[in-house]
């Protein structure tokens, strides 16, 4: 029996052993192909037997890393400029526009209005206008008594007044008696008295009285002084009088000058009048004086052309 059970395991145990191939189409073949690529590859194992190389370690200590570099300089703050301030705009320097003088226009002699100053020249030529009056006539009247202004309504500028009354008070001091026969004058008085030459003596009348506007009485400063000696007349023989003597020698010291002499008929044109004053002020009066000159010389010599003359 036992050889009975051992033949019949021999025999399954071989029948177990032996594969079976069951008829396969080609199709069948290339699946089964498939399915064990697919086994084979799933199946393959990942480690190979290749002996892994062993590092050695070598105990090599690492470098010490040796701070060679170079220490970032500290960053040495500059100075900030300080900012520099911005310049001011310095104004340049405008060239001051050059001005040409223009020359004052000369007023014609017929609208000259000059200021009230004290040696304004008066003349035949050189004339005033109508309008021309000083601003501060004063009468005389206030200042002496009527021995001396003959009872006439005379009036003078105001600093003429002064002078004067020193003058006539020195005079007087000397047992003199002069009179004031004629102070201001004005434009149309001066046509009056000039009319009343022209009409008594014509031949002589642009000698002894200026027209209109050409007297120096319009100006407020010239007088013309009389004598007692003649009836308190005007006579060339005043300055023969104790008072015209008197004026010739010191009139000066007080600030007066003739202003017609003798001598210089040919620059005033007019005759002499040894009556007529005008102050102009002891400096001037005195080197006139002096010179033996007549203010009407000194003037043209002196001062610019104040106006254009008619023709
Ligand atoms: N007798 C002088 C010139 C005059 O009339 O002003």
């Amino acid at each position: 029996m036992r050889w009975l059970y051992l033949i019949a395991s021999i025999l399954l145990l071989t029948a177990c052993m032996t594969p079976t191939y069951p008829a396969q189409s080609p199709a069948g073949i290339a699946v089964a192909a498939t399915k064990t690529a697919t086994i084979l590859a799933t199946a393959a194992p990942t480690a190979s037997n290749t002996p892994t190389a062993t590092a050695t370690a070598t105990n090599t200590p690492s470098p010490t890393a040796t701070n060679t570099a170079t220490p970032t300089p500290t960053q040495t703050p500059t100075n900030t400029p300080t900012s520099t301030p911005t310049a001011t705009h310095t104004p340049t320097n405008t060239p001051t526009p050059t001005i040409t003088p223009t020359a004052t226009p000369i007023p014609q002699c017929t609208e000259r209005i000059p200021p009230d100053e004290l040696l304004t020249i008066v003349s035949r030529e050189y004339r005033l206008s109508r309008e021309y009056e000083p601003a501060d006539l004063v009468p005389l009247s206030d200042y002496f008594d009527v021995r001396v202004t003959l009872g006439f309504d005379t009036y003078i500028r105001q600093p003429v007044v002064q002078p004067l009354v020193e003058m006539m008070a020195a005079m007087t001091a000397a047992d003199l008696r002069p009179t004031i026969i004629s102070g201001y004058r004005s434009y149309d008085q001066q046509y009056i008295a000039w009319s009343k030459w022209t009409t008594e003596v014509p031949e002589r009348a642009s000698l002894l009285s200026a027209p209109p506007g050409a007297s120096e009485h319009q100006l407020g400063t010239t007088l013309d002084f009389g004598s007692p000696e003649l009836d308190n007349e005007f006579h060339t023989y005043f300055y023969q009088t104790a008072e015209g003597a008197w004026l010739v020698e010191n009139a000066h010291l007080y600030g007066f000058t003739l202003s017609y002499p003798r001598e210089a008929t040919e620059i005033t044109q007019f005759y002499y009048e040894p009556w007529h004053y005008r102050y102009v002020g002891i400096e001037l009066a005195t080197q006139l004086h002096a010179a033996g000159l007549s203010l009407t010389e000194w003037q043209l010599a002196n001062l610019p052309v104040p106006c254009e003359a008619a023709n």
